[in-house]
């Protein structure tokens, strides 16, 4: 079993090259530079190269807000993971934005996404359905090698920095060794991978703070923060993961 993954440059991808070599999984990871998801070429030679079984497909333009505003966010969201799906067995990591309303959502709930991002998230899941490939969704991944709220408020702690967290939405934090190692087991059709504890960002915070015992952390509401539109609980389930606390930063 050869594994290809894409995106491999970023939080998930570089955890999945780390969980295949502990695995004993046969795993080739490609950053941007060195594949493109968006050029078909380049898509063409990674698959004659590396005749992969699988695709893991973590590539994406990951600025939630950012989306919206810029034209590039479709072809990497949406019409490379259905390209890709449509010529190579491939798993397409999607998003627990793409539910709106409360959760804990299962993986047959309908999705009602309120953002653009969201929405690439549900065109390129059915595409890649539609295709023949398998999605998995997560949400509030943190760990070693990317920036994520996780570690942003643990360097900002670690300086002695204020801290301001939002108390108004409830999130599963889950750390990117477990999604990768769920990951390649290659489940097929929808799989739901999340952290089994839950709290806010602010409780997230407040945890890291007690850890580390530096800086200080103060509650605020999503609205005062000025991010988009995010759904208020995007739980996923069933949640099998380890909890965030026992994978805390510090
Ligand atoms: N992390 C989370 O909490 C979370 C939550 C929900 C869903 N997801 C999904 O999980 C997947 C992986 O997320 P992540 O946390 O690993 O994100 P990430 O750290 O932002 O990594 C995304 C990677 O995709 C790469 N990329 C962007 N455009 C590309 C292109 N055209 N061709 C090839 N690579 C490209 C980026 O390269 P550059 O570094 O060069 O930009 C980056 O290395 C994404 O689909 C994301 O939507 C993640």
């Amino acid at each position: 079993m050869r594994v290809l993954v894409v995106g491999a440059g970023g939080l998930i991808g570089r955890a999945l090259l780390r969980a295949a070599t502990k695995a004993g999984v046969e795993a080739v990871g490609l950053t941007r530079d060195q594949c493109d998801v968006t050029d078909v070429t380049a898509m063409g030679q990674a698959l004659d190269e590396y005749l992969p079984d699988a695709t893991i497909f973590c590539a994406a333009f990951t600025n939630v807000d950012g989306a919206a505003g810029d034209t590039r966010s479709r072809a990497v969201n949406v019409e490379a993971p259905v390209a890709w799906a449509r010529v190579t067995p491939t798993w397409f990591l999607s998003s627990n934005f793409v539910f709106g309303g409360s959760g804990p959502h299962a993986p047959e709930g309908a999705p009602s996404p309120g953002s653009v991002y969201a929405r690439q998230k549900v065109e390129a899941e059915g595409g890649v359905l539609a295709a023949g490939g398998h999605l998995v969704r997560v949400g509030w991944v943190f760990g070693p090698g990317g920036k994520t709220f996780a570690s942003t408020v643990a360097g900002r702690l670690r300086q002695g920095e204020r801290v301001r967290a939002i108390y108004d939405v409830v999130v599963q934090p889950t750390h990117c060794d477990d999604v990768a190692s769920a990951l390649l087991e290659l489940p097929r059709g929808i799989t739901h991978l999340a952290g089994a504890g839950q709290t806010s960002w602010y409780g997230f915070a407040c945890a890291v703070r007690a850890r580390l015992a530096s800086g200080s952390v103060e509650p605020a509401r999503m609205g005062e923060l000025g991010l988009g539109p995010r759904p208020r609980d995007a739980r996923l389930s069933p949640a099998t993961l380890p909890p965030w606390w026992e994978r805390l930063p510090g």
